[in-house]
C-alpha cells in the first residue's frame, strides 16, 4: 500500500516528502480554505513541490454541479503547471461527476472520485474510468458503520472483476486504520501528516534509543 498525505499545507507536504514514502497528496476544498489561499496558486505550489509523486488531487469546485461546469474546471487546472502529469483531478460521486469522470478519462486525465461511501457507487467511478476512488471510512465510523469492511468489500469486488482503478482509503483518522486498510487491500492511503507521523512512533523505540544511549555514555572507547 501506498501513502498519499491528505493536506493542502505545504509544510506538513515538504516533511512528508522528506520522510521518502509519499506517492501523492490529495487536497480538497475545506482542506484549501483552511489555508486561506488562492486555489489554483497552491495546487501549482504542491505540484511544484513533489514532482516525483505519482499524483495531486485538485477537486473541482462545490460550484460546478452539472459535468459541463466540472469540465470546464478541469480543464483550468489541468493546465497549471505546465500541464502537469501528475495532476489529478478530483470528481465528487454524482452522476454529473461520474460523466465528468468519463469525459477525462477518454481525453487522458487522471480522475479521482471522492465521497464514496458504498460499494455500488465504487463500482459506478470504476465503470466510468477513474484512476482512483477514494472511499470516506472516519466519517462512515463516526456513523457508526465499518469504514474499514468498505475498502475490504471494494477491494474484493475490483479484484474479482479485475478492475484497473486504485483504491484511495481516506479520511484516515488513526495508525489502527492504516494497518487495516492495508490489510483489507488498499492501493493507497491517504493521511493526514499528524497520523503519518504516529505510524513511526512507539514508545519502546523511544526507550530502547535512550538506554542504548546511556549505556553508550558509560563506555571509554
Ligand atoms: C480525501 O481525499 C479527503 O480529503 C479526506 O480524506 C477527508 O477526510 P475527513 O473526513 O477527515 O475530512
Amino acid at each position: 500500500m501506498k501513502f498519499f498525505i491528505d493536506t493542502a499545507n505545504v509544510e506538513d507536504i515538504q516533511k512528508a516528502y522528506k520522510m521518502g514514502v509519499l506517492s501523492g497528496v490529495t487536497t480538497n476544498p475545506s482542506l484549501v480554505a483552511k489555508e486561506g489561499v488562492k486555489f489554483e496558486d497552491r495546487i501549482e505550489e504542491i505540484l511544484k513541490l513533489v514532482p516525483e509523486v505519482e499524483s495531486v488531487s485538485a477537486e473541482v469546485t462545490p460550484n460546478a454541479v452539472s459535468a459541463e461546469e466540472m469540465i470546464a474546471e478541469a480543464d483550468e487546472l489541468i493546465k497549471i503547471n505546465g500541464g502537469d502529469k501528475n495532476i489529478t483531478i478530483k470528481l465528487p460521486m454524482t452522476l454529473a461527476g461520474l460523466e465528468a469522470c468519463r469525459y477525462l478519462t477518454k481525453k487522458g486525465v487522471k480522475t479521482n472520485v471522492t465521497l464514496i461511501f458504498t460499494v455500488n457507487q465504487a463500482l459506478l467511478a470504476a465503470r466510468a474510468g477513474a484512476t482512483y476512488v477514494s472511499p470516506f471510512l472516519g466519517r462512515l465510523d463516526d456513523i457508526s458503520e465499518d469504514g474499514v469492511l468498505l475498502v475490504a468489500k471494494i477491494a474484493e469486488l475490483f479484484k474479482v472483476h479485475n478492475m484497473d482503478a486504485q483504491i484511495i482509503a481516506a479520511s484516515v483518522r488513526h495508525p489502527d486504520h492504516v494497518t487495516r486498510v492495508a490489510l483489507a487491500g488498499a492501493h493507497i492511503a491517504t493521511i493526514p501528516y499528524s497520523v503519518i507521523e504516529q505510524l513511526s512512533k512507539h514508545p519502546l523505540t523511544d526507550q530502547g534509543i535512550e538506554k542504548f544511549a546511556a549505556d553508550w555514555a558509560k563506555t571509554s572507547l
